[in-house]
């Protein structure tokens, strides 16, 4: 498994697949099967002469995410070979956080999250999903039309997240727009993960001043120690882990459940639950498309291909998840997870099921309040925002009758 053969090098001269061109946002799926073409293990760019292995066949994908002992989550030797101002580096660049960590460390951070995110009850999330939608159909209900991008899917996720974090409402706007900029990897990546990083410095520096009722002053307290920088680190992963991908899980069902009025009568008269439109999304339009990135240890062969040390290696969920529809189509359990796009192993989404609940509870409310909901555009007229790693929707233009949440009427 780790003889080097030049022979198997040959990489290094094949035209890398390029996920950051704008055609990648246009049709994923025409990338996906260029990579595929050349085995479980393909050739692509991540930036402009940032190369990465990229894995797209399921087998592959579970070896490597179980093998800690060939790969690594430790972006560091790799950073040394990439330009200091490369726009990618905002994702992946090393920080002391549980995605980046393995081993012990990784089990610190990680528990430490997960005992963090536990003692949320879903009860509590609901009410504050629900008290987050509220708002926002306050904000745009009374136009009769809104954006479910950007006047719902996103400010949702920072509204939730602020509130859990036990931040007023108003630095939720700066937040998204934050995150918006560093997920899209383009020349304003540098300003965004800056603008991010000022905003959880500011969030942890008050919470160790004054602890309160929320994640971070519970992170600061847990019996795993971390430092206070060790806890900005894990909020600036949580925030960017959860805000991005969940908002665009929200969009992309919104967008499936619209785009298929059958769909959406089936869902509002309850016949049908949202969860089957939020894991047709899962097998479809994963949010996360491509990332689980790893490092060999060592150079060596894998699946058919020479992996060579220090250069990334890249999970593809969303090729995943094409290839698992492609090759098995139709009706999906919800439990169903050929898709991956949890991902699996020790790196897997430690709050999946806080996710579901945050994307289920906040289709349902919003499609309560706005029965009506109409897409102002067919489906495939929709544009896809540009970027290596996420799936995620410019915009979804929607019409429906006005109203406001004072108005009698509306869900208890
Ligand atoms: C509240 C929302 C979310 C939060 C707070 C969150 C948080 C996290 C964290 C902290 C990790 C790192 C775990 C580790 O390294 O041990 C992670 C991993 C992961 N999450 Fe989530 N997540 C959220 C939503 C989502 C969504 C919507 C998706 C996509 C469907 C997703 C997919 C993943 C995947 C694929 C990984 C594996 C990491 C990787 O690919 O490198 N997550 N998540």
């Amino acid at each position: 498994m780790t003889v080097h053969s030049p022979d198997l090098d040959s990489f290094s001269r094949a035209t890398p697949v390029r996920l950051w061109e704008d055609g990648f946002a246009l049709d994923p799926y025409r990338h996906y099967e260029a990579l595929r073409a050349q085995g479980p293990v393909g050739w692509g760019e991540l930036a402009p002469g940032v190369p990465a292995y990229v894995v797209t066949g399921r087998r592959a994908a579970l070896d490597l995410l179980h093998d800690t002992e060939s790969f690594s989550h430790d972006p560091r030797p790799w950073e040394s070979t990439v330009a200091d101002d490369s726009p990618i580096l905002g994702m992946m660049r090393w920080r002391p956080n549980t995605l980046f960590a393995d081993g012990a460390a990784h089990v610190r951070y990680r528990t430490s999250l997960i005992d963090t995110f536990d003692g949320i009850a879903p009860h509590d999330l609901r009410a504050r999903v629900h008290r987050a939608v509220r708002v926002l159909v306050g904000r745009f209900g009374p136009r009769g039309e809104a954006d479910l991008v950007g006047d719902f899917a996103r400010p949702l996720m920072a509204l939730v997240f602020n509130s859990l974090f036990g931040l007023p409402d108003n630095q939720s706007d700066r937040l998204d727009v934050a995150l918006g900029k560093m997920m899209e990897g383009g020349a304003e990546a540098a300003e965004g993960e800056a603008e991010y990083g000022g905003y959880v410095l500011e969030l942890i520096a008050a919470k160790a001043a004054e602890p309160g009722d929320d994640l971070p002053s519970r992170l600061l307290a847990h019996p795993a120690g971390l430092t206070p920088e060790e806890v900005t680190w894990q909020v600036f992963l949580t925030l960017g882990a959860g805000h991005e991908p969940t908002a665009n899980l929200v969009s992309n069902a919104l967008s499936r459940i619209l785009g298929n009025p059958t769909f959406y009568s089936t869902l509002t008269s309850g016949a049908r639950p949202v969860m089957d439109a939020v894991v047709e999304v899962l097998h479809h339009e994963t949010p996360l498309a491509n990332y689980g990135i790893h490092f060999a240890r060592n150079s060596l062969s894998f699946h058919g291909a020479w992996v060579r040390a220090a250069v990334p290696v890249v999970i593809s969920y969303g090729a995943l998840a094409h290839f698992a529809e492609r090759d098995a189509p139709g009706e999906r359990h919800p439990r169903d997870a050929s898709h991956l796009s949890w991902s699996a192993g020790p790196h897997a989404c430690p709050v999946k099921q806080h996710t579901l609940l945050i994307a289920t509870e906040a289709i349902e409310r919003l499609t309560q309040w706005l029965p009506d909901l109409e897409p102002v555009l067919p489906r495939a007229r929709l544009t896809w925002r540009p970027g290596p790693f996420h799936r995620s929707l410019t915009s979804l233009p929607v019409r429906f009758s006005p109203r406001s949440p004072d108005q009698p009427g509306g869900p208890s």
